[in-house]
């Protein structure tokens, strides 16, 4: 098995050969009562999904296609602390099998030498004041040679970036010390000594950006993250924008 060492995560996993999509049965579980903790794993997704109802390309045996619940006590407002603790965990790991130190693109893409090795999605089951439960599906490219020519010039994968090929459970495995130490890191002293970790990961801040959101894109300078995860950017006229979730695209300066 995973032979882990954690104690939140990992105890209870669905370890599935196939599925439509990880979340998708995360999500069921969550709603019918699983555990903190509970993984759901699979060696190949038919129907990942990835942020803004893109696809996921999960083929069989490549990749780490895993969602894993959470269920924090804080209000909904602050969920997008989680996604930032999730690249957080998932940058040390890629640091430590690899010895690459990877970028993070806010607020959840994975970067290796520019391209996406790493997506992460987070989503929410909440009452207006109070998270239930906290899905977040990671998805990391690990032992592809190629990509489909649409997505070749975006994605890579770490077998790519090394010429090496990984053993993937030894991956999930040193991924759950990771996300263990850093939720129990969280839950005791709060999202503050998270966002230094994130920042020191971070390609984003200080950049010219452009951030498409549902509403429209806006374009300026990102500052920084606030307290709740959300990005600081200000436009050219001076005035500050919060956004909560989107795509950014960084400006060559
Ligand atoms: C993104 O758009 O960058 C997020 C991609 C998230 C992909 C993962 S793979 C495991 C889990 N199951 C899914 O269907 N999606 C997430």
């Amino acid at each position: 098995q995973l032979g882990l060492k954690t104690k939140r995560f990992g105890w209870n996993v669905y370890d599935q050969e196939s599925v439509p999509s990880t979340q998708q049965l995360a999500h069921q579980l969550a709603h019918e009562g699983a555990e903190e903790g509970t993984i759901v794993i699979a060696e190949e997704q038919t129907a990942g999904r990835g942020r803004l109802n893109r696809i996921w390309h999960s083929p069989k045996g490549t990749g780490i296609w895993m969602s894993v619940i959470l269920r924090p006590s804080i209000p909904p407002q602050q969920a997008p602390q989680l996604t930032l603790l999730v690249a957080v965990a998932v940058a040390q790991t890629i640091q430590e099998v690899t010895n690459i130190v990877p970028d993070i693109k806010w607020p959840n893409d994975i970067l290796l030498n520019g391209k996406k090795v790493v997506g992460i999605l987070t989503e929410l089951q909440a009452d207006p004041d109070q998270v239930q439960a906290v899905i977040v599906g990671i998805g990391i490219n690990v032992n592809q040679k190629q990509f489909p020519n649409d997505i070749a010039s975006l994605a890579t994968s770490l077998a790519i970036e090394t010429g090496r090929t990984f053993h993937r459970p030894k991956i999930v495995q040193t991924l759950l010390q990771k996300l263990e130490q850093l939720y129990e890191q969280y839950l005791q002293h709060g999202f503050l000594p998270i966002k230094l970790l994130w920042e020191a990961y971070a390609i984003t801040i200080g950049q010219q950006i452009v951030a498409r959101t549902l509403n429209g894109a806006v374009r300026g300078t990102a500052l920084g993250i606030t307290d709740s995860g959300t990005l600081k950017l200000q436009t050219e006229d001076g005035a500050i924008h919060y956004i909560y979730s989107a795509d950014i695209e960084i400006k060559k300066q």
